[in-house]
């Protein structure tokens, strides 16, 4: 059966998944432990989470990690949280994209507020690890109202006097990945957090009360089972009701 050219198998593709990764400072909380071990314990679950995803054969993946709107939590978190980023790129995934040529970090997210150490241990990543076919966005200072004010900005200043949805796409930080198929939260707020606004215009969003430290493959192998059972239209019809009419 086609619909909008497409076979319904091609319709429930899943390649490209986001999360929003919330729930550290509450998952510390029940423990008695500082909010920064929350996010010390968030970190600690990324590389399982996204070499699952790359198993099931999903080849983008846009992390939450830090929002524009972040840097209003104490400066005492703020700064714990850039230090543990920095380490995390330094370490963790510096041995990834060294010893894994199918990995890619991308860094999405206004850069030039991040320290000159951290913006630079960004863009080391994206020079060693671009071009290859497992994607990682990693958004770090990202706001999606930025995202499309920033590609409006970057299109105007390359000579565009009108914009189409097909230039802007081009232009914002997640150009490189498709829109997300599903996006999955965490912590069991349902809101997105000024997260991917243009990107998530038809995507399936599915929230979890699980905390993002205690999140397991099999919460993954959940989520990917309800998306399977999601009847995504894309605000046409049924191919059925499509053929009746
Ligand atoms: C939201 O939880 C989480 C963050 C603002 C930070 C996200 C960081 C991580 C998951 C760990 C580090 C990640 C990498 C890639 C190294 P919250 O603090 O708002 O939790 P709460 O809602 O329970 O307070």
């Amino acid at each position: 059966m086609k619909i909008f050219g497409k076979d319904k198998s091609e319709e429930k593709k899943l390649d490209s998944v986001a999360i929003i990764m919330d729930g550290n400072g509450r998952w510390a909380k029940a423990r008695g432990l500082d909010r920064t071990m929350g996010h010390k314990a968030g970190a600690k679950i990324v590389q399982g989470i996204l070499e699952h995803l790359r198993d099931l054969g999903i080849h983008h993946v846009t992390l939450y990690a830090f929002s524009t709107e972040n840097w209003k939590r104490p400066k005492r978190e703020v700064d714990m949280l850039m230090e543990l980023f920095y380490q995390y790129l330094d370490t963790v995934v510096l041995k990834i994209v060294k010893e894994d040529e199918s990995f890619c970090m991308r860094i999405i997210g206004d850069k030039q507020r991040l320290s000159e150490k951290l913006r630079n241990k960004c863009i080391e990543i994206e020079e060693l690890s671009a071009g290859r076919p497992f994607i990682c966005n990693l958004a770090l200072n990202y706001g999606g109202r930025d995202d499309i004010v920033n590609a409006a900005n970057s299109a105007i200043n390359d000579g565009h006097t009108e914009l189409t949805e097909e230039i802007l796409s081009r232009y914002i930080y997640t150009s490189s990945s498709p829109d997300p198929d599903l996006v999955i939260r965490t912590g069991g707020d349902f809101r997105i957090s000024n997260f991917l606004l243009w990107q998530i215009a038809y995507s399936e969003f599915i929230v979890l009360d699980t905390l993002w430290p205690d999140l397991t493959n099999e919460d993954i192998d959940r989520c990917i089972e309800h998306f399977y059972k999601r009847n995504r239209r894309f605000g046409g019809l049924d191919p059925e009701e499509t053929n009746k009419a």
